[in-house]
């Protein structure tokens, strides 16, 4: 049976997945099946400043690159695109960074971040998650931005800053703003829609480089404002500033749902079926990734646990790496 990658290649399309250097190392049976499966690797927390027992950022003046190049070669000797995730976000910053960075700082220090950790991959990486997150989740907030350290360190600007940043230190990546929340039929995803178009709006008539939208599709498996039309007419007002689109962190939560598992899988299959029929007819849409490959490992376990403390299943692997509705759903909308 043809793989996810397979499927998605003869429609021209990528498809890929999140792993971690702990789960890719420890685990040769998931390592084997992630490569079958995708085309195309964004890593889970190997890129961040710090996050988990992943510190590329130990101090201010130095870089761990020793997870994020295992990453790389992986990708490289395995045939897998690459996506960096991510320069710009207000999680997983370091401990060291609210007490040693300030207003004459921090502008420096994201110029050498940046520098740094794009300048070291060029070449190697497909697309760049330069910021992550910057639209407040609700609206009438100071210009639609987040509050975000960032914002405070060096004012609206640093959106257009970080991607400059980018686009100098590798020209060939395509450079990617991310965020979630902008799938549903609610006034809450509705602002942030809003929101997001005008910061891309403004973005690309102020000439900042930026090439294309990656929206997280962290989606519900018990929310039933999946809005067709609204979410066509969104992905084709992004493509209509020259943007590509990528669907980047694509699962289905379950938490809410009755346990019955044969049941909540159709319900996931069913929401993956229903977003991507719609995001796939959309043309400037380039990829489909899922964050994570099998329910063996998935954030929400931790994240967005069930009450019955049964495990998760949002994503198209089971926790047995065999095959659910969901990757039967994601194989169809290819
Ligand atoms: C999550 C990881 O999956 C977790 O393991 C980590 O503890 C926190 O970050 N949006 C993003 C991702 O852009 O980076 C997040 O990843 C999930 C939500």
């Amino acid at each position: 049976e043809k793989s996810l990658k397979e499927r998605a290649a003869t429609k021209g399309l990528i498809y890929g997945a999140a792993a971690s250097h702990d789960n890719l190392i420890s685990d040769s049976e998931f390592a084997k099946v992630f490569i079958q499966q995708s085309g195309m690797m964004v890593p889970e927390l190997e890129f961040k400043w710090s996050s988990g027992n992943k510190r590329l950022r130990p101090d201010q003046n130095s870089f761990d690159f020793k997870a994020a190049d295992w990453m790389i070669e992986f990708s490289q000797k395995n045939d897998l695109l690459f996506r960096g995730h991510t320069l710009v976000w207000h999680h997983a910053l370091p401990n060291w960074f609210e007490e040693q960075v300030n207003r004459q700082n921090a502008e420096l220090l994201l110029t050498k971040h940046i520098q740094t950790v794009v300048g070291r991959y060029v070449g190697k990486v497909h697309s760049w998650d330069v910021v992550n997150e910057a639209i407040a989740p609700s609206h009438n907030i100071f210009n639609g931005l987040r509050k975000t350290p960032w914002l405070d360190l060096l004012g609206t600007d640093y959106i257009d800053l970080a991607f400059r940043l980018a686009a100098q230190a590798d020209p060939s990546a395509l450079l990617v703003y991310n965020d979630f929340g902008l799938d549903y039929d609610n006034s809450k995803d509705e602002a942030k829609r809003q929101a997001v178009l005008s910061l891309l709006e403004g973005l690309k008539s102020k000439g900042t480089p930026i090439h294309a939208l990656g929206i997280q599709a962290h989606l519900s498996g018990d929310s039933h404002s999946f809005n067709p039309q609204k979410f066509r007419d969104f992905l084709s007002n992004v493509a209509s500033l020259d943007l590509k689109i990528l669907i980047t962190e694509m699962d289905v939560k379950d938490q809410n749902l009755p346990f019955d598992t044969a049941m909540r899988d159709r319900t996931i299959a069913a929401a993956y079926e229903d977003y991507l029929s719609v995001a796939l007819d959309e043309k400037a849409v380039i990829a489909v990734l899922t964050w994570g490959l099998s329910d063996k490992y998935t954030w929400l376990n931790e994240f967005q646990p069930r009450k019955d403390k049964t495990p998760v299943r949002p994503l198209p692997l089971d926790a047995q790496m065999q095959y659910k509705l969901a990757w039967n759903a994601i194989a169809r909308a290819f």
